[in-house]
């Protein structure tokens, strides 16, 4: 079965507020383009066409006003409400019928992914359906994140929640690969201390079952997250420095979604008229003529 792929953009963004009260944290901008385009571009680079993406209630009409069904990128996105932000592992029970029993990636809305060495990390996305696959990032304070403790041989013997004494620097990145059975371990799921379903606790499932893999993103990927204004505004100002630098765009769906042959130059052309006051517009006109 073809893996599918959610989008987690639920949550009442408190750690951004005032800036969130009427925006979902999820569509503000980083840099020159919402927050969902990041984790969108992750799943369509990793060959992902049929797409969940889970909102609030009172966000949904804005994130459907941006993206639609998916259509004008030769993707098929689907819609569901999260009425309260009960836990990341909820987000597998909500699309337990969107997946039908196939396998998934789930990425939180706020992770941005980037790197060459991160493109063939999502080969591995292509590759075995089996288990659950989680991703590793060494930072400088992994007490703010779920912590993956691997034994000498690099196997993963722990994970734990946001630990006040991690047992590694690697952090569990908001990107998760799980086979079929997802929803099922996710609904023995009981609510943690803060009230919610762990993303953490459904990869300890996997781990005690001997299903789990991590797979550790090196140097050569960035991972940055935008759960605080200091955090966001350095994540734009990453995106702005390797734009300039490098003189292309970083995770722009509708470029990914002409690289994979889902929408032709002509398509672009007819998504960059409306956007053609921005750069971004410019952007996809050059990158549609280079192509004619
Ligand atoms: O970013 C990676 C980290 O994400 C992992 O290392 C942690 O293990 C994982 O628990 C999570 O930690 P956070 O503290 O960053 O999670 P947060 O509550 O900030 O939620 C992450 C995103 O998911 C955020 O954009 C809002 C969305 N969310 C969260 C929850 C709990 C929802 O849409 N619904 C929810 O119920």
């Amino acid at each position: 079965m073809k893996r599918k792929g959610i989008i987690l953009a639920g949550g009442n963004g408190t750690r951004l507020y005032p800036s969130t009260v009427s925006v979902s944290k999820q569509l503000m901008p980083v840099y020159d383009k919402p927050m969902i385009y990041y984790p969108l571009s992750v799943l369509m680079s990793a060959g992902i066409q049929d797409i969940l993406i889970i909102t609030t209630e009172q966000d949904q009409a804005a994130f459907q006003h941006l993206l639609g069904d998916g259509l004008k990128l030769g993707i098929n996105i689907e819609w569901t409400i999260q009425p309260s932000p009960d836990g990341i592992a909820q987000a597998l029970i909500l699309a337990e019928d969107f997946l039908n029993g196939a396998p998934c990636a789930l990425i939180l809305g706020d992770n941005l992914f980037f790197g060459s060495e991160f493109e063939a990390t999502l080969e591995a996305v292509r590759g075995s359906n089996l288990g659950a696959t989680i991703f590793g990032y060494h930072v400088n304070k992994p007490e703010a994140y779920g912590v993956v403790e691997f034994d000498n041989d690099g196997k993963v013997i722990s994970i734990e929640e946001k630990p006040d004494n991690p047992k590694s620097k690697y952090a569990v990145t908001g990107l998760y690969l799980y086979d079929g059975k997802a929803p099922a371990y996710a609904k023995t799921i009981k609510p943690s201390g803060r009230g919610e379903l762990e993303i953490t606790t459904l990869n300890q499932i996997y781990l005690e079952r001997g299903e789990l893999t991590c797979a550790l993103l090196g140097s050569g990927t960035s991972w940055l997250d935008t759960g605080t204004h200091r955090s966001l505004l350095q994540a734009a100002q990453f995106v702005s420095v390797m734009q300039e630098r490098q003189g292309r765009r970083i995770c722009c769906p509708e470029v990914i979604a002409f690289k994979q042959g889902w929408i032709s130059s002509c398509d672009i052309k007819a998504l960059a008229k409306p956007l053609k006051n921005s750069g971004y517009g410019e952007f996809l006109l050059k990158i549609a003529n280079e192509a004619d």
